[in-house]
């Protein structure tokens, strides 16, 4: 018998696979419900704009072609909407791809990653699928990201740090003055990666908008993507925008026709209804809103949230999780925050089906 576990090597045989949230089709099947709402994946409840819909359908007769290997038009929108030039930037399926881009054309044997915890468990899941590590920093008490200590743990071999901001699953967030302090002390040679995935949702006034900060500080580029506020998370499409030399490295090391057609086009779609994507955010910071006064007349201690997603206290997290799953809404737990679940912020209704059922089993 061949053994495949040491052929692909012990990083990769002790590798746990990425945990999605449990999706609608599974639940209907193990326990037979029909009315199921899913708040785990911090998805758009919105679903995307009824022009992404029109340019996707004009373009389905064109799915027999490959897709335009340097995304052209969506290149030439992001760059005019965000006023940088078009080889500052790098399309990838979504900012997954992004992130194991950068971590194959950066960072080798020997070499490692950095990254507060809890945050993104992909950083930590590609590092090591490329033989190489993650070092997650603990956060502290409200999951405040403790710069001083992830300082302490860069050394000469820490090649990326990620930072997510607003951070996931806490929905935190680093200040700009404390962020601006902290990349001047950055070694030049650690690429320091800013994760605004939630970006479009954020309502504080001193959270960082990092779109232009590569021109003063080369080590640093900024990823986003389609598939959260744009509501185009099937069709895998985010980009990373950073300096000119950066980004043609990864060009160089990525896949010809790495976004899809489809994509393409519903992503350019996207970005010029800037009118719906508002009505997406005005809709999220109402259910944020609800939801917050919800858990504070049930007493229960969250984390303020600068996101689509907010961590609640529940006590028993597992229990509470899985009780949900039984009434049909599909939250997430994580271990090692035992006491939390996290919701992701759903339509008006889902979330009153959440709080009802939140209500029925505490
Ligand atoms: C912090 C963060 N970064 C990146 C991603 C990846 O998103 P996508 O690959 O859909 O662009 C996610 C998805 O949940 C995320 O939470």
């Amino acid at each position: 018998m061949i053994d495949y576990a040491k052929l692909a090597g012990k990083d990769i045989a002790s590798l746990v696979a990425y945990q999605p949230g449990k999706p609608i089709d599974e639940l209907k099947r193990e326990y037979g419900l029909t009315d199921i709402i899913k708040l785990a994946s911090n998805e758009n409840p919105f679903g995307p704009s009824p022009k992404v819909l029109e340019a996707v359908k004009a373009s389905l007769d064109e799915i027999c072609r490959y897709p335009l290997g340097d995304a052209f038009h969506i290149r030439a929108a992001v760059a005019k909407n965000y006023d940088v030039p078009t080889d500052c930037l790098v399309f990838g399926s979504g900012s997954n791809e992004i992130i194991e881009l950068l971590l194959r054309t950066y960072v080798k044997a020997g070499e490692h990653v950095v990254s507060p915890s809890p945050s993104f468990s992909v950083y930590g899941i590609i590092a090591q699928a490329m033989q190489t590590s993650c070092n997650w920093i603990p956060t502290g008490a409200r999951f405040e990201v403790d710069l001083e200590r992830l300082l302490a743990a860069i050394n000469a071999k820490t090649r990326v740090v990620f930072l997510a901001n607003p951070n996931n699953p806490t929905g935190t967030y680093i200040p700009e003055n404390d962020l601006r302090a902290f990349v001047k002390r950055v070694p030049e040679e650690t690429i320091i990666v800013m994760d605004e995935a939630y970006i479009e949702f954020a309502d504080a006034t001193d959270i960082p908008n990092t779109v232009h900060w590569y021109k003063e500080q080369p080590n640093m580029v900024m990823m986003r993507t389609f598939s959260k506020a744009y509501g185009l998370a099937g069709l895998r499409i985010g980009y990373m925008i950073g300096d000119a030399a950066c980004c043609a490295m990864m060009n160089r090391v990525r896949q010809p026709f790495n976004t899809n057609m489809l994509a393409q086009v519903a992503a350019v779609a996207a970005i010029h209804d800037t009118e719906y994507l508002q009505n997406v955010i005005a809709g999220n910071l109402s259910g944020k809103k609800y939801l917050y006064e919800q858990f504070e007349a049930l007493d229960l201690d969250y984390i303020p949230s600068q996101s689509n997603f907010i961590m609640v206290n529940v006590g028993n997290g597992k229990k509470v999780f899985e009780s949900l799953l039984a009434k049909g809404v599909i939250a997430r737990f994580y271990p090692a925050q035992g006491e939390y679940i996290r919701i992701t912020i759903g339509t008006q209704k889902e979330n009153e089906t959440f709080i009802s059922a939140l209500k029925a089993v505490l």
